[in-house]
Formats: structure tokens, sequence, C-alpha cells
């Protein structure tokens, strides 16, 4: 496996035409912006037969409480914006811009035949924790303001939703925030029309993470989290059990260990069950600390051994993904390694056994600083370029929260 590392390129000769899934890449919609839909969640909607993304809408002006966006897709690499599905209001106690709607997730209920968003709402300074609910008929909304509450009586944070495929029912899964009580994460089923949370049917003990989110294989359920890092990535881990109320297994990392899941914070996770093969993707933020706006998307195909329980995400560059038969393949690109590279300023190289070559290329700080790979070869059509790359300054902060210290 090539690992990220300081910098190593990847020149792909395939054309930019083709409606490929890029990690990391600057995504654009089908009218030419970026998408802007931060701590996704994505729906399958059987109505419309289309794929629908709900994230936080995020700008330099107003990076917190800017509504929910919502796009649409047939295949998941082609997205045409539908705008706010989810407005903010000004002055409003629970949705007023500069407040916190994050992590929104949708579900639909047969029941009442509508749509139902559910989110982390709070302040600025989240201190109130609770969980937004709005309504809606049609999936693309707009959606209406119910009610913002604590589940339970409890306090929640990060929020995510899980639908069991084998019986259609849905659950709340949330962090418990960064207090120093708040160290468990909450699985909890809702009722049956989607419009309140009904039981607590695990509670993952102190093990202090967030950003949850449960994938459904035919005999397990994995529920992956995040350790609480806030905007920069962290090793997420994942836990394994038959049954969602447990018991659980130990958590263990999803990717190569100190890669910070490939420079991402987990969130969601997509089913996609074609007429070959069940594919599940890892829906997941590379936030941008310094300009959290300007935030990219890491989605992954995932491994599963149910024989040796274990999950994995799996990194490539490009890949092509069928969502009518759920296979997806690799793009393979041409590489060129830090090995062969020319620096400049700087710039040097170290040894680094997990990169390509085991040389990384480092010290590139300021305008002087570069690096120059020579003899790169283009097919004579446009052509996807990929740089490895870590920031070896974040190496050292681990998993640990930044600025708390909790006894
Ligand atoms: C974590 C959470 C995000 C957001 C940031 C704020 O990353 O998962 O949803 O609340 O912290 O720092």
């Amino acid at each position: 496996m090539r690992l990220l590392s300081a910098c190593l390129a990847t020149i792909l000769a395939v054309s930019v035409e083709t409606k490929y899934i890029v990690p990391g890449g600057r995504w654009r919609d089908t009218d030419g912006n970026f998408i802007n839909a931060h701590g996704a969640g994505i729906t399958f909607d059987q109505k419309s037969g289309r794929f629908w993304w709900f994230g936080e809408h995020k700008t330099e002006e107003e990076p917190e409480g800017g509504g929910v966006s919502v796009y649409s897709s047939e295949d998941l690499a082609t997205w045409k914006s539908g705008g706010l599905a989810l407005a903010p209001i000004e002055g409003h106690p629970y949705i007023a811009p500069g407040g916190v709607i994050q992590r929104p997730k949708v579900a639909y209920s047969a029941e009442t035949e509508d749509y139902h968003m559910w989110w982390h709402a709070d302040n600025s300074t989240y201190g109130l924790l609770l969980q937004g609910h709005a309504v809606s008929s049609k999936i693309e909304g707009p959606y209406t303001f119910v009610d913002a509450t604590a589940p339970l009586g409890n306090w929640s944070q990060d929020f995510g939703l899980f639908t069991d495929y084998k019986d259609g029912r849905s659950y709340a899964l949330y962090s418990n925030g960064d207090s120093r009580d708040g160290r468990d994460v909450y699985l909890t089923s809702m009722n049956s029309n989607l419009t309140a949370l009904d039981k607590v049917v695990h509670r993952f003990p102190k093990f202090d993470l967030e950003a949850p989110t449960i994938m459904q294989t035919e005999k397990s359920y994995w529920a992956l989290m995040s350790h609480k890092t806030g905007y920069r990535p962290n090793n997420v881990v994942a836990f394994r059990a038959d049954s969602l109320s447990g018991p659980w297994s130990q958590p263990f990392i999803v990717a190569p260990l100190n890669m910070r899941t490939f420079n991402s914070q987990s969130g969601f996770t997509l089913r996609i069950e074609g007429t070959k093969k069940t594919t599940h993707l890892y829906i997941g933020d590379q936030w941008d600390s310094n300009s959290v706006w300007d935030s990219r998307y890491i989605w992954l195909p995932v491994r599963t051994d149910e024989s040796k329980k274990t999950l994995e995400l799996e990194w490539h560059d490009v890949y092509d993904l069928n969502v009518n038969t759920g296979e997806w393949k690799p793009i393979k690109g041409k590489t060129y390694s830090a090995k062969q590279a020319k620096t400049h300023g700087d710039t040097y190289k170290q040894e680094a056994n997990f990169a390509t070559d085991g040389v990384i290329l480092t010290g590139i700080y300021g305008n002087d600083s570069t690096v120059t790979f020579e003899n790169v070869e283009g097919s004579g059509k446009p052509q996807w370029v990929s740089f490895y790359y870590q920031n070896t300054d974040d190496l050292g902060f681990g998993d640990q929260r930044k600025y708390t210290s909790i006894a």
C-alpha cells in the first residue's frame, strides 16, 4: 500500500470528463460551484431514485450556522445543487446565523410520509448541546423547524442517524459533548415516525469519541467514530457487534496508524446495494482548521472481513463507482516518487520507512523551498494529478484534544 507522506506525486492519465470520485479533490456541482456540504449525511430516496447529500453550508463570513445545503445525484459523482434545505433565521434561538447547525441527517417516515431532518443544534459556545428537528414533505425541502431538544434529557453534540436496512428502524447516535462527564457516545432508537427518540440501546462508555456513524453488513454492525481533536484529523476507530445493543468489540483503527485516517474525520457511511455487490463508502471530512469553509471531502470504499472481524478504509486517488451494480475500481496512474524529485531551498529528503521508496520530502516552508518533479509526461488530454502529502507538524498532537485536558 502507498501511504500518504510529505510529498509524492501521482500523475493519472485519465480524462477529467469521466465521472470519478477523487477523495480530497475540489468537487464542483453541475453549476461549476464548489460543493459546500460539510459534516454530511446522504439519503437514498426511493421516490426520486436519487441520492441526496445534506451538509453544513460554510462560508468565510459564516463558518457556522449557515444552514443546511442539499445536492442530489444519480451516480454519486455528478451533483446538482438544491440550495439551502434548511435556511438560518435571524434571531432564532436555535437556527440563527453564527450558531451551530452541524452534521444534518435526513430520513423518510413512511408513516407520516414526511422527510425528517435531525442535526446538532447549539449556540456558538456549545452551551446547549441539543438535537434539532425539521420536517418537509419533499426531500429537497425547504424544511420547517420543529424543535431543538435534549435527547431523553441528555447532552448531544455530534449527531449521526442510522437506519437498519433489515427492519427499517432508525437510530440516533450522538456524542455527549466536551465536558469531563461527556465522554460517552449514545445509540438511541427513534420512534417509528422519526419525530422523537425512544430508548437508549447502547452507550459507548468513556472512550471520549465523536463524529459517530454506523455501517451495517450482512452479519455485523460497525460503529465508526473519531477522537475529539476539533477540526483536525485523527485516527478514526471502529467497534463491531452482532447486535446494536452489543456486546461491542474493543475499538480499532480503520486506516494505517498516524495517517490520521488519510487526513479526515468520520461522520457518515453510505450503503450502496448494487445488482452485483454491496459497497460501503466512508464519507469523511478533510477539515482545514484554518479555513474551515474550504474543507474537502474524503470518500473511500470500506473493506470488511466478517470472519476476521476487521474493517479498513482503502485509499485510492481516483476510483470509478457504478451505483447500479455496486462495483468500483481504482483508476491507475503513473507514480513519480519523492526519491527522484529535485529539492530547492530548505526542502530536504528524510528517511521514512512508511513512504514509497523509504523517503519523504519535508522542510517545505515559505516561497523559496520547492520540489520539482521532472520528466512528467502528459497524455495530451486533461488529466488528474494527485499529490500525497501530510503535514508532519501535525504528527505530534496524536489523538489528544488541543486545548482541554480532562481529569
Ligand atoms: C469536531 C466536531 C465537528 C465540529 C468541530 C468544532 O470536529 O466533530 O462537528 O463541532 O469539532 O471544533
